[in-house]
Formats: structure tokens, C-alpha cells, sequence
């Protein structure tokens, strides 16, 4: 049995006032069965890792591709995020392979820091528009997933945490639906079976793209989808706690 996940991107939101009254009203919900993570901004980590006491788990939602401390002005290294408290860190997402020109090569060295340092990657894989129109969503998920298991085996993914989404769902509005989310999700744990059965069975995939409490519960009732990463839905408490209900379901 895959227990629930349900994570929240903060993305580039929030001030110190906002972020703190976030996490006290989000302390207030009660989930039982689901893990919880939240994505702060990187100067915000350190507050809300004091905060939560435990109640969530924490992540950022960047990492440095070097697994050594250096000069990389500006970075943060993945050791760095442990020793504050992290236990998640996002790679791969679609705003940072678009919008930052992060590579699969550099997605898969930043997952393997995040492993070194005892962090939990949380790989995120989708298409593009273009790319689901011309029935290349297989191809593309499956390529972004062969990036880091060609540099860390199957054993690194099982160490992870997948999440399925597709481009042109997130932040738009359009969800995918769960029979198209459920798709790919398949896809995905077949590729992963054909390397280690228990591995593809054990290791969660779970949906990003528009996640709402509307449409949490259907998506999250699919045999393959084992939770959700939000981003928009999750810069509200009570929306965000609806969702993680729909996942104890
Ligand atoms: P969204 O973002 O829920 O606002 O679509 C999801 C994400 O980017 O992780």
C-alpha cells in the first residue's frame, strides 16, 4: 500500500507575514493517513521548518547540481537544505526546465544531490501542449524519467517521489482528467516494472496541474495516482486542507 502524499509549491509567494499565518492555519487541519509537505520559497524555510513542528514535512523547491559545498555564488546546496530541516526537495520542474533552462542532465545531477544528502527528490515529468497534440507525451515522460535512471539505476527512483505534470495544466486551469492523468501515471509504473516490479509498486506518482478540492477526490480515487503537488490551490489553507482529505479517501 503507497500512502498518500500531498504537497504544496509555494512557488515565488508570500511575504513573512502571509507565510506565517499560512502555516498556523494550515496547523489547524487534521489529516490522518496522508503525508504532508510544503514547498516554501528558499528564505522562508527556515521559519516554517520551525513552525510546523513536525506536523508537515518540508521541502524546497531548488538545489544546487553540485554535491559539494563551493564557489557557486547564489546556489543552495542540498546538504545545506538537510541540515535546516528539509526532507523534500522539487526537481525538474516544468518552470525550471522552461523558464531556468534546466537540462534533463542537470535535472538528474540535481536529483543525485538531493539522494546524497539524504533528501527525498520529488521528480517532476509533463509535456508540453505541443507535445500531448502530437502524441508525444509518452516519449517525453519517459525520456525525463530515463534521464536520472540512466545516471542512478532504479534504486535512486526508488528513493523518490514522482510527479506527473503536464505542462499545459499547471496554473492554467485546465486539469488533466484522471482517466488522461491516470494514463500516464500507468505509463510510468510499467516503465519502472520493467526494471523492478516492487520498486514500480512501492514508489508514489503523484498529479500536478490545477489540483483543486473539486477535482483532488477524483483524480486521487485512480489506481496509479497516489496524491498530489499543488501549486496555486495550496496558498489557501482551507482549499489545501480539502485536498488532503480527498487523499485519505
Ligand atoms: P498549479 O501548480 O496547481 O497552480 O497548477 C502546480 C505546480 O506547478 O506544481
Amino acid at each position: 500500500m503507497r500512502r498518500p502524499l500531498v504537497a504544496g509549491n509555494w512557488k515565488m509567494h508570500g511575504s513573512r507575514e502571509t507565510v506565517t499565518q499560512l502555516v498556523q492555519s494550515l496547523l489547524q487541519s487534521e489529516v490522518v493517513g496522508v503525508d504532508r509537505v510544503v514547498f516554501p520559497s528558499l528564505i522562508h524555510l527556515s521559519s516554517v521548518v520551525d513552525a510546523v513542528s513536525g506536523q508537515f514535512s518540508v521541502g524546497a523547491q531548488v538545489c544546487a547540481s553540485q554535491q559539494e559545498f563551493g564557489a557557486f555564488t547564489g546556489e543552495v546546496a542540498a546538504q545545506q537544505l538537510a541540515d535546516l530541516g528539509c526532507q523534500f526537495v522539487l526537481v525538474g520542474h516544468s518552470e525550471r526546465r522552461q523558464l531556468f533552462a534546466e537540462t534533463d542532465a542537470v535535472v538528474a545531477q540535481k536529483f543525485m544531490a538531493a539522494l546524497q544528502a539524504g533528501l527525498i527528490p520529488v521528480l517532476c515529468l509533463g509535456e508540453t501542449l505541443a507535445e500531448r497534440e502530437s502524441e508525444q507525451t509518452e516519449q517525453v515522460v519517459l525520456r525525463q524519467l530515463a534521464a536520472v535512471l540512466d545516471v542512478g539505476g532504479v534504486s535512486a527512483i526508488a528513493k523518490s517521489v514522482l510527479a506527473y505534470e503536464p505542462v499545459w495544466a499547471i496554473g492554467t486551469g485546465l486539469t488533466a482528467t484522471p482517466e488522461q492523468a491516470q494514463a500516464v501515471h500507468k505509463i510510468l509504473r510499467e516503465a519502472l516494472a520493467k526494471k523492478d516490479a516492487q520498486v514500480a509498486e512501492l514508489v508514489r506518482i503523484v498529479y500536478g496541474g490545477s489540483v483543486k478540492a473539486a477535482s483532488a477526490a477524483e483524480l486521487f480515487a485512480m489506481p496509479d495516482i497516489d496524491g498530489g503537488l499543488v501549486g496555486g490551490a495550496s496558498l489557501n489553507a482551507q482549499e489545501f486542507a480539502a485536498i488532503c482529505r480527498a487523499a485519505e479517501q
